[in-house]
């Protein structure tokens, strides 16, 4: 994903921005999932979110996501001194609200501008396409049908009608947002034709260089794996790895100070760990690292059984582990002689592993028991020389939901160093390519990512759960 995302890539939506008004409804979770939809459309989309709106979602989701800033305040100016909401008016091909409440409908309906939403839809000469969403009595009632009409019939937005069902109030009727590709599509219906408003980036609402952050990991469980691990020849010799453990402390600060609990296993670092504050577990070889990781997560040092319950919401494998390991260390230092041979074993692939166990599959990849709840992010990284093609093979080899590559051959990129480059990959074939950032920099921009991958792990337990009470 890069910073011009949406401009000329390919769908439906390619080079439009696509202004996404979220208004307080308990289906404004279901908003993430659209400004998805609206993104793999091609559209660039910044979102706004009415004051009411904030208190069901956090803006920080939807500025990792859509890359914008968040336009929550009215009576705030935009960094460069531009006004945020007529900013997106004057640029935006079109404007949907989704879910849009009967508060904000007759707010509309009535010009009454007291938040970014209405603000903007009554700045702008874009086509509204409005998503309303609210429990049966309130849809039913005269003044919202009123206020709808007015919306449809003089103001011309187009209403994607709320569908039949089964609603928050635990009662049944009409009320619940309209599916997804409903919405997409209306939006996709209400661009065509026209020209693209505004094609200039400059013009249009600013990118999120450096996302605001907050304290989105509190409750969160964030195991990390940092350093380098050593196997041992001898009792004084070892096969080790140039890993200092400056990226995985890295993400276990910037984890804590986004509010996680976070347990931190070491291996041989070159730098100062956050003791008070974390779990630090110290280890040396792949196979310690292994039984602790596994206790870590599971509970269960060794062979882990058949875990159902995750201890943990995240897993970071920062660690380089080492992949071979020799056959038969011995146990008295070994003198020179005639020189040696080594026989070497390979060591379990860690990251793997857990995602087998994660997942609920054998050492075959067969399903063969429920998948641990709840359903962890697990995030891989692949230290590569020259091309990084081999790593999104490692995504799903490895079926893990992240994998951060990067070239450690490259100046300033790797071990050791305070910087790094790095291209994160994601399982739905996202490719995120990083410019050279100081380490925590790029702690934090995958943390982003994490936080959005667990509010949406939440936001589709919600709807499973929903989904299932009405059966
Ligand atoms: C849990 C909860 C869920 C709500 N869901 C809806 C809803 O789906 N639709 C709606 O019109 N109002 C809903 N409301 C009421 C709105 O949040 C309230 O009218 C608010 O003032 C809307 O503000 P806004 O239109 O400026 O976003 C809900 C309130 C609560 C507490």
């Amino acid at each position: 994903m890069s910073a011009s995302r949406g401009l000329g890539t390919g769908g439906r939506l390619a080079g439009r921005l696509v202004a996404l008004g979220v208004t307080g409804s308990i289906a404004a979770y279901r908003a993430v999932e659209l400004l998805r939809l609206l993104t793999a459309e091609g559209a660039d989309v910044v979102v706004l979110l009415s004051p009411s709106a904030t208190r069901f979602m956090g803006p920080l989701t939807f500025a990792a996501l859509s890359r914008h800033p968040v336009e929550t305040e009215l009576l705030e100016l935009l960094p460069d001194g531009r006004i945020g909401h007529i900013v997106i008016a004057d640029s935006a091909d079109v404007i949907v609200v989704a879910p849009a409440t009967a508060h904000w409908l007759g707010a509309m309906a009535n010009g009454l501008a007291g938040d970014v939403v209405t603000a903007a839809c009554l700045a702008t000469s874009a086509p509204v396409v409005v998503a309303p969403a609210m429990d049966g009595d309130m849809w039913k009632h005269p003044a919202t049908q009123a206020n709808v009409a007015r919306l449809r019939d003089a103001f011309g937005y187009v209403i994607v009608a709320p569908e039949a069902g089964p609603l928050a109030s635990r009662q049944s009727g009409v009320g619940r947002l309209a599916g997804l590709p409903a919405i997409v599509d209306a939006v996709v219906a209400a661009v065509a034709g026209r020209r693209i408003r505004q094609s200039n980036a400059a013009a249009r609402p600013p990118l999120a260089t450096t996302p605001p952050r907050e304290a989105d990991l509190v409750g969160r469980h964030v195991v990390v794996t940092a350093g380098g691990t050593r196997e041992p020849i001898d009792p004084v010799r070892y096969i080790g790895n140039r890993s200092t453990g400056k990226m995985g402390v890295a993400i276990a600060e910037a984890a804590l100070e986004r509010g996680a609990a976070v347990t931190l296993i070491a291996a041989n670092v070159g730098v100062s760990l956050p003791e008070d504050r974390a779990r630090v577990v110290r280890v040396e070889t792949a196979g310690e690292l292994r039984a602790e990781l596994l206790d870590a997560l599971f509970g269960e040092p060794g062979a882990p059984g058949a875990p159902e319950t995750a201890r943990f919401d995240v897993l970071v494998m920062a660690a380089a582990v080492a992949d071979f390991t020799p056959a038969r260390p011995a146990g008295q230092k070994l003198t020179r002689g005639k020189g040696m041979n080594l026989e070497l074993q390979p060591t379990p692939d860690l990251l793997a592993e857990v995602a087998r166990i994660a997942r609920g599959l054998d050492s075959t990849g067969s399903a063969t028991r429920a998948p641990v709840r709840p359903t962890p992010v697990l995030v891989g990284f692949a230290a590569e020389t020259g091309s990084l093609d081999r790593a999104a093979d490692k995504l799903s080899a490895k079926r893990v939901d992240l994998l951060v590559a990067n070239d450690v051959a490259e100046a300033g990129s790797g071990f050791g160093s305070d910087t790094n480059r790095v291209v994160i990959l994601d399982a739905a074939g996202g490719r995120d390519e990083l410019p050279l950032l100081p380490k925590r920099e790029v702690a934090d921009r995958l943390l982003d990512r994490v936080a959005a991958a667990l509010d949406e792990r939440d936001a589709a337990g919600q709807t499973a759960r929903m989904q299932e009470a009405q059966q």
